[in-house]
């Protein structure tokens, strides 16, 4: 299935991976929102991881645009500062002077036409003395209310355009928008300048090693699939639960919510992984084809106000810790109805997942970080024992434990050792820490090596996008009528309503 003579190599074949290391080809990055928190924490270190490992080229270059009078000096002791803070792998001096080489910065604001053309004099210095090829990515880490702006003058200076021999592509970072409308404008703003093949809109869950495991899991295994569908699942759980408070983010998560915030990307990527039939490869136009399909089948249960719940958190405790509520967040308003819990139903309308509730949830100031999806079966048609038993029976579970603790878990009953046939559940575990020795690259260590690529299979289409809106949008609205959120403490795992939404179907959340 891949093609390496063509050129082309299917990520997702670590075999291949391993044969043919995947080195960038020569090129540039140009950052916008250099300064912003994601390039400080993730984009910038996840540069040098790379280099670091080998996989960018030898005159990779890199350029930050940002508002600050900075001097190219500046700029690379601020990245280093961050690299320093946040790289996975060692740092290396003789790595980073080879990197720190390629570094410049260029200062202006997004409709600043002057700044602009200066960009693109840099870019084609960069070209010419750094053999860059004329290949660049333009990394959006801004607000979307400025896609349109820097699209233009990509568009007006001619940095947008490819040419036969060099490429252009635009990585962007959500929010896609706040609903589907939001979304179909910020789409045709991006794909009037960059065709879409040169789009990549980063999930950076779809860069994590095990979510790109839940492809391993079921498709390389006859274990799994077959018993993949309504027959045997009752109900699958998909939990994304955080620790942390807004934290500073507040002006960002404001009217956004965890809804918005991860539901409508993270976790519906997760739900469409999990659902999916097999595509026919993973190439990306077969792999992107198959979750169209789930998502186009994907509907919430009604009603509503049975079928899902929200929540902000209050004050309470995190660990030892004592935390303030939502309201008391600095820059947080407090008369604000932005949820900070969501949880949902949702059905899959198609001849395998009939039935079968798929129940998301998300939230901050949960009891701890963990992020699952458990499979829950339906008990065996017959159960031949005394009731007296299996009292300690519980369903049979495969839970993919996406982080911390990377692994996947099976619950089944098994015989507690004695005279009495007493079945008890129990787990058996399997963990990426004990089974490799390999450390898993960070997500966007992947995902910035696949774009500079071309490599788009991890990356969601406009139409996935657009999708996701259309599952969540009635439920946004229904919730935009419906008033103020329910309360949970901190340190909890959310407001009562989020446990009836299930109570009601007789389930309980999984404890994870
Ligand atoms: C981001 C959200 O997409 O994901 C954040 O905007 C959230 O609110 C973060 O904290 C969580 O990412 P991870 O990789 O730590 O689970």
């Amino acid at each position: 299935m891949s093609d390496p003579q063509n050129g082309w190599v299917n990520p997702l074949r670590s075999d291949i991976d391993k044969r043919l290391p995947r080195i960038a080809g020569p090129s540039g990055m140009v950052i916008f929102g250099v300064t912003g928190d994601l390039a400080r924490k993730k984009l910038l270190p996840a540069i040098y991881d790379l280099a670091n490992r080998g996989l960018l080229p030898a005159g990779f270059t890199l350029i930050g645009f940002g508002r600050r009078e900075w001097s190219k000096e500046e700029f690379t002791e601020y990245v280093r500062a961050a690299v320093e803070e946040g790289a996975r792998t060692k740092f290396h001096q003789s790595v980073w002077e080879r990197l720190a080489e390629g570094m410049n910065f260029a200062q202006g604001n997004f409709d600043d036409d002057e700044a602009f053309d200066k960009l693109a004099a840099m870019l084609a210095e960069m070209d010419a003395h750094r053999g860059t090829g004329g290949n660049w990515g333009f990394y959006l880490s801004i607000p979307p209310n400025s896609f349109a702006d820097v699209c233009h003058q990509l568009e007006r200076t001619g940095m947008a355009k490819a040419t036969e021999e060099s490429w252009r592509r635009v990585i962007i970072e959500k929010p896609f928008g706040q609903d589907e409308e939001s979304a179909k404008e910020l789409n045709n703003i991006v794909n009037a300048v960059f065709p879409e093949e040169s789009v990549f809109r980063i999930d950076h869950y779809l860069g994590k090693e095990t979510v790109q495991n839940i492809l391993a899991l079921r498709f390389a295994n006859q274990l799994f699939d077959p018993l993949w569908t309504s027959q045997y699942i009752e109900q699958v759980q998909i939990t994304m639960a955080e620790d942390i408070g807004l934290g500073g983010r507040a002006g960002y998560y404001d009217g956004i919510g965890a809804a918005r915030d991860v539901i409508q990307n993270h976790l519906l990527q997760l739900l469409a992984l999990i659902a999916m039939d097999e595509p026919v490869s993973f190439s990306p136009d077969q792999l992107r084809m198959e979750k169209v399909k789930v998502l186009r089948a994907t509907h919430p249960v009604y009603p509503l106000d049975e079928t899902t719940a929200r929540g902000q958190y209050t004050a309470g405790w995190q660990g030892s810790e004592k935390v303030v509520g939502l309201r008391e967040e600095e820059g947080f308003d407090p008369q604000s109805n932005t949820e900070t819990y969501a949880a949902l139903t949702l059905e899959v309308q198609n001849r395998r997942w009939a039935g079968v509730p798929f129940y998301l949830r998300s939230g901050k100031r949960l009891g701890r970080r963990v992020t699952e999806i458990a499979l829950i079966f339906k008990n065996a048609p017959h159960l031949p024992f005394d009731a007296s038993d299996i009292s300690a029976l519980g369903n049979n579970a495969v839970v993919i434990r996406v982080q911390p603790d990377e692994g996947v878990l099976m619950r089944f009953g098994s015989k507690v050792p004695g005279t009495e046939m007493e079945v008890r559940d129990v787990n058996m575990d399997f963990s990426y820490s004990e089974a490799f020795t390999e450390e898993s690259p960070e997500a966007y260590e992947r995902l910035i090596l696949d774009a500079l690529l071309a490599e788009s299979s991890l990356f969601p289409t406009n139409e996935e996008v657009e999708l996701s809106w259309q599952i969540l949008d009635p439920i946004l609205d229904f919730w935009a009528e419906d008033g103020r959120p329910d309360e949970y403490k901190a340190g909890t795992w959310g407001p009562e309503s989020g446990d009836q939404m299930l109570a009601r179907n007789g389930h309980a959340w999984r404890r994870p």
